[in-house]
């Protein structure tokens, strides 16, 4: 993803600039470029690929100043080169860093061309400076130039822009797309990410949706949506400046379950655009892909693979779209019949897993014409070998169990489905209801966390307990393995998933009173089924954990321990059931003392 830094001191803000593109490193991005005004006049470089690379350029033909902008592209808008990075220029006089998409870019580039407007590159943001140099020809002072022309604007941005005629002046803005100001002492700062400006400063002003500014050195000027001059409060951040400390938590895990609703945040950011998913925002050969594909075959390892069975059941239920899932490890061992026009989704935290990278390359074999990856890690193997990457932004993952990758890859998931769906039978109110929901996944992770302290407490249950049985139907059978996993990948207790219509099959054979059984029970149309197999639990005099949700009258069966799950809606509440099972098996591990954060046998 897009990364953006900036700023004005007395100082030469160049060394800061590259510190901060490489802080924003961790996002992924295919080049970087920074532009400064040196002497009255722009400076800039630009370079494809890594931020030392653009380091090297700049220490081989040096620039400097106090006012710059800097940028880390990923390309959605034509294709990663250092004609497409970022600053962009208009006229040799105004220069813009970009993170977002225009949606109305062809129509302004056509008006523009025929003003005369000379277009390098390929990115949709070549309009929006050159829209600002134009309105600089009639207009005094810079910040109004920069708010006529965005007015023109369709879609998501953050920007920041220096120009030569006011080069004591920065001015940036933001809408759907984050911005926030450091305030240091007599300097300021902007980035796209705290993270990127925390080594100068620790006090931020998270700029609003619509706000613009004006930035000079010695003050911030703010401008909101309605057009009011308005003062926002300055806020000293709690982030340290190393970005994988533990912070107050005692392991990484249960850092990484609690920053699920940021990571989800991260993971939307920019792609939903007035209410629409955009194809656009997942990257410049998106649409070319999914106009192609007829069927897709998913292929991962471990809880990726989960998060892929989870993704079946959405892709077929709610938009026709046939949909295979394959564990990597197996796939090539077992002659698959492949069709060109069958998408290939590798789904991988790491982008490393060796079993994933050789499926692909199998199934490239069989013909696959594109392959897309859904990864944290842009730069990763599995990224470069794939037609189309779709990053999870879910930071750094220091626990060796998944917790917040999962999550973000249901999310990302979701997303396709709603864009493949599209071309298939996705209904036009359910892509909007989904829409609305992915929306609104943050803020429901959040409420389901709040159940912490009291599944600390269920998971004393455990403690003297050698094997669980899990249970789940439709959607959230995968989720019932993914907690299974979770269990015993990091409190060592053996753990097994069934779709709890299986139980009569095998498996009841084992329930006994000392063996606890955790079902996930969200309120839908399978739960009449799923009672019946509650009961089958309870008649064996089976413990049942049962994570149900909270409109429901529990009956008072005394085998039945009862967690209440904020209600959420069916479409999203496999994502939502997924984060009290993460709990689960965290509390449990550290009832069981466990290495949870390096468990046994993982190096
Ligand atoms: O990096 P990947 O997602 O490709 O890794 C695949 C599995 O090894 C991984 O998901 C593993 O199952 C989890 N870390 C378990 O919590």
């Amino acid at each position: 993803m897009c990364g953006i830094v900036a700023g004005i001191a007395q100082r030469n803000v160049v060394p800061i600039l590259l510190e901060g593109l490489r802080r924003l490193e961790y996002r992924g991005y295919d080049s970087a470029g920074l532009a400064v005004i040196e002497s009255s006049v722009i400076k800039r470089k630009r370079e494809v690929g890594k931020v030392s690379s653009l380091e090297a350029l700049i220490k081989e033909e040096p620039i400097s100043g106090n006012i710059g902008i800097a940028h880390t592209r990923w390309a959605t808008h034509g294709k990663p080169s250092t004609a497409n990075a970022h600053p962009h220029m208009s006229g040799l006089k105004v220069a813009v860093v970009h993170n977002g998409i225009i949606e109305n870019y062809a129509q302004l580039k056509e008006l523009q061309l025929e003003r005369g407007y000379e277009f390098t590159s390929q990115t949709d943001t070549e309009v929006i400076v050159h829209g600002i140099y134009e309105e600089l020809k009639t207009e005094n002072s810079f910040i109004s130039a920069v708010l006529k022309a965005t007015n023109k604007l369709e879609g998501a941005y953050a920007l920041a822009i220096i120009c030569q005629q006011h080069c004591d002046t920065l001015v940036v803005c933001r809408k759907g797309s984050p911005l926030v100001i450091g305030v240091g002492i007599g300097e300021y700062f902007v980035a796209s990410d705290v993270a990127a400006i925390l080594p100068v400063t620790q006090r931020f002003i998270f700029l609003e949706d619509g706000d613009i500014a004006e930035i000079k050195l010695d003050a911030v000027k703010i401008i909101d949506a309605k057009g009011n001059c308005v003062t926002r409060e300055i806020k000293q951040t709690s982030l340290s400046l190393d970005a994988v400390d533990k912070g107050n938590y005692r392991h990484y895990m249960l850092k990484e379950i609690h920053e699920q609703p940021d990571a989800i945040a991260r993971t939307i950011e920019g792609k939903i655009i007035n209410g629409r998913v955009s194809e656009q925002a997942l990257g410049h050969s998106a649409s070319e892909i999914f106009d192609y594909i007829k069927s897709i075959q998913i292929i991962a390892c471990g809880t990726s693979f989960h998060a892929g069975l989870v993704a079946r059941y959405w892709f077929e239920g709610f938009a026709g779209v046939p949909c295979n899932v394959e564990i990597a490890s197996e796939y090539r061992y077992r002659s698959p019949v492949l069709s060109k026009d069958t998408l290939i989704i590798t789904i991988s935290q790491s982008g490393e897993t060796a079993d994933t990278i050789a499926a692909l390359g199998e199934a490239r074999r069989l013909g696959a014409k594109y392959a897309i990856t859904i990864c944290n890690v842009l730069e990763s193997s599995l990224g470069r070998a794939s037609d189309l990457v779709i990053q999870t932004n879910a930071g750094p993952e220091i626990g060796v169990a998944s917790t917040k990758a999962f999550v973000t890859q249901l999310t990302v998931l979701l997303l396709l489905v709603i864009v493949i769906g599209r071309r298939f039978k996705l209904p036009k109110n359910l892509e909007a209801k989904l829409s609305s929901e992915l929306a609104n996944l943050p803020a429901m992770v959040r409420n389901v966390l709040a159940l912490d302290g009291e599944i600390k407490i269920m998971a004393e249950q455990f403690s003297e307990k050698h094997h669980a049985l899990f249970l789940g139907r439709g959607a959230h059978y995968p989720i019932a393995m993914e907690g299974a996993l979770k269990l015993k990948e990091i409190s060592y207790i053996h753990a097994e998933a069934y779709p709890a219509g299986e139980l009569k099959h095998g498996p009841l054979a084992l329930v006994d009173s000392d063996m606890p059984v955790v079902t996930v029970a969200p309120n839908n149309s399978l739960l009449e089924k799923l009672k019946s197999n509650i009961q089958e639990v309870s008649a064996r005099g089976g413990q049942l954990i049962v994570f149900m949700d909270e409109q429901l009258v529990p009956n008072d069966d005394v085998n039945l321990k009862i967690i209440k799950v904020p209600s959420v809606e069916d479409e999203v509440s496999a994502i939502i059931y997924a984060v009290p099972l993460q709990l689960l098996a965290y509390y449990v591990a550290v009832l069981k003392g466990t290495d949870v954060d390096q468990p046994r046998n993982f190096s």
